[in-house]
């Protein structure tokens, strides 16, 4: 995918951009500055230092991708689309009625920085995220292991682009399982 611009509510402008083998130290940065209550609700993996270099080594070797959102000196975003089977969510949805295939209904999870959460930021990216993935043939996104039942924001934020609430699971707290079904798409 091509860079792209895009304007936070503020009108200040960021770059949109798959994440690339030399941003370990940004990408590091952007994790270790995360604050707990946004590490409560976005754990896909290790927000470490070290992590962030093991994921940049790993660009362009896996069938995951994953995107970000700088400004001159900083991450605010961080965007997986991850192509792996989640044997988790797959039992999950089947329970729901819905068969899922990895290869064309990917994970998906958004991370903003604290400091830049609410300002529009992920809503520009998701504009861009589903028509990404719908010229990329994709039938649906799934939100890697749904979302927390409290994350008031972040279901309005999805209902908004149109994921549907599929069912609910409970971990340490109640989880709702959320997909999006793209336009155009069987
Ligand atoms: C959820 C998250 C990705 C959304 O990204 P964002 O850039 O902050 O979202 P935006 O600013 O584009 O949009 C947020 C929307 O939620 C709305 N909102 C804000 N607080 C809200 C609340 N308490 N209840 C409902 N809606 C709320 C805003 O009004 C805005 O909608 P609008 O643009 O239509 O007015 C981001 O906040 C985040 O990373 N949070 C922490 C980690 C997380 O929760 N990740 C998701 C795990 S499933």
């Amino acid at each position: 995918m091509e860079k792209q611009i895009i304007t936070a509510k503020n009108n200040r402008t960021f770059v949109f951009r798959e994440l690339q083998a030399d941003d370990a130290q940004i990408l590091g940065d952007f994790f270790v500055n995360l604050s707990a209550q946004t590490r409560s609700r976005f754990g896909p993996h290790l927000l470490t230092q070290e992590h962030a270099s093991l994921l940049c080594s790993e660009v362009g070797n896996t069938n995951i991708t994953r995107f970000i959102v700088e400004n001159e000196s900083e991450i605010a975003g961080y965007f997986i689309l991850d192509f792996n089977l989640f044997e988790h969510e797959k039992k999950r949805y089947h329970s729901y009625g819905t068969t899922l295939d990895c290869n064309i209904d990917p994970v998906f999870a958004p991370c903003i920085a604290d400091k830049y959460q609410n300002s529009g930021i992920a809503s520009q990216v998701m504009l861009k995220i589903i028509e990404f993935s719908s010229n990329q043939g994709l039938r649906s996104l799934v939100l890697m292991g749904g979302t927390q039942q409290s994350n008031h924001l972040a279901r309005s934020f999805y209902k908004k682009f149109g994921f549907e609430e599929y069912g609910s699971f409970t971990t340490e707290m109640v989880n709702i399982d959320m997909k999006l079904n793209l336009p155009g798409q069987r």
